[in-house]
């Protein structure tokens, strides 16, 4: 059943001329089947470069394929599921990020990526986890008006040396939020030989206590290092399943068995076949709210 759903799928890929892009936390099976497999930055630059295809599908989460659709006005994109979001993208509006703006009228606005396309029309710059320090680092002014993630926010402010104003006070994520010192402390006690690794969204007492602080593509890069025998994964699940399919010598543990992004898994292969098959969900951007929003993405990946 599986590899019939897959060979649908690479019939209609060729028909549709469609290439299938898929975020790092998608499920094994997605992961297997995509053209191309990043963290956020990865995917962005690769939704640059897709001169060659008529259609995108877009395995991941809302503001994913709203950035491909941003940065291909005349694709078709689709998400295969459109209940895909990713929460922490709706926890910054227009309308808080405008009043911060008013506020701090000197202040450059740098936007995570995961955000939504009409307040990423307001940034002076986008920044994914992969370069959020050195985007800040590239900007003129001591301090910096950053959203919707407050764990990124402080962690480019400490890499940067400037002051980060966040907003709103309390946005993250919920996977990895949930990650806690002890957690660090346990790890250490049954894996002695292993390297941790936490991506940014951590809280900072987290942060401080792991080995390493990486995005999900930094830690694709860590774990091929030859140094690295065994590491343990302070993100979303399914990371650890593509370091292990592309290190199957190297052991992989995740800090959490629990850090699931639910949304995240509503990708299946096949609403994969579906979506390619009946078009479906298309992702679309306003056109005046995707032209501003391009500004800001556009400097990210001039600076990548
Ligand atoms: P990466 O850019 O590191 O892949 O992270 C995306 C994300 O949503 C983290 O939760
Ligand atoms: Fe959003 Fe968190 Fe899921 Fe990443 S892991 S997509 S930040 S909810």
């Amino acid at each position: 059943m599986t590899n019939e759903i897959i060979k649908e799928i690479e019939n209609l890929k060729q028909e549709k001329n469609a290439i299938i892009l898929a975020h790092n936390y998608q499920p094994k099976e997605i992961q297997e089947i995509a053209d191309f497999v990043g963290d956020s930055l990865e995917l962005c630059i690769k939704a640059s470069n897709v001169d060659d295809t008529d259609m995108i599908i877009f395995c991941g989460v809302n503001f994913m394929a709203e950035t491909a659709a941003i940065l291909n006005p005349d694709k078709k994109v689709l998400l295969p599921d459109n209940r895909a979001n990713c929460q922490m993208a709706d926890m910054i509006s227009l309308e808080e990020l405008q009043e911060a703006k008013r506020q701090h009228p000197d202040s450059e606005v740098v936007l995570y990526v995961n955000s939504r396309a009409e307040t990423k029309s307001e940034a002076t710059i986008v920044c994914t986890s992969a370069n959020a320090g050195k985007i800040v680092s590239s900007l003129d002014g001591d301090d910096f008006i950053f959203a919707p993630d407050h764990n990124l926010g402080t962690y480019s402010a400490k890499e940067s040396g400037k002051e980060a104003i966040i907003v709103p006070e309390d946005g993250h994520c919920y996977v990895h939020t949930m990650f806690k010192p002890e957690d660090i402390e346990e790890a250490r006690k049954k894996h002695p030989d292993a390297k941790i690794v936490v991506h940014p969204e951590c809280n900072d007492d987290v942060r401080v206590l792991a080995d390493y602080v990486e995005s999900t593509g930094g830690m694709v890069r860590l774990a091929k290092d030859p140094e690295i025998k065994e590491l343990v994964v302070g993100t979303e699940i399914d990371l650890a399943t593509r370091l292990k399919r592309e290190n199957p010598d190297k052991e992989f543990y995740p800090l959490r068995r629990d850090a699931f992004c639910l949304t995240m898994k509503l990708i299946t292969l096949e609403k994969v076949r579906d979506a390619l098959k009946e078009e479906k969900y298309e992702v679309t951007v306003d056109e005046d709210i995707a032209d501003k929003a391009r500004v800001g993405i556009q400097r990210m990946l001039d600076l990548s």
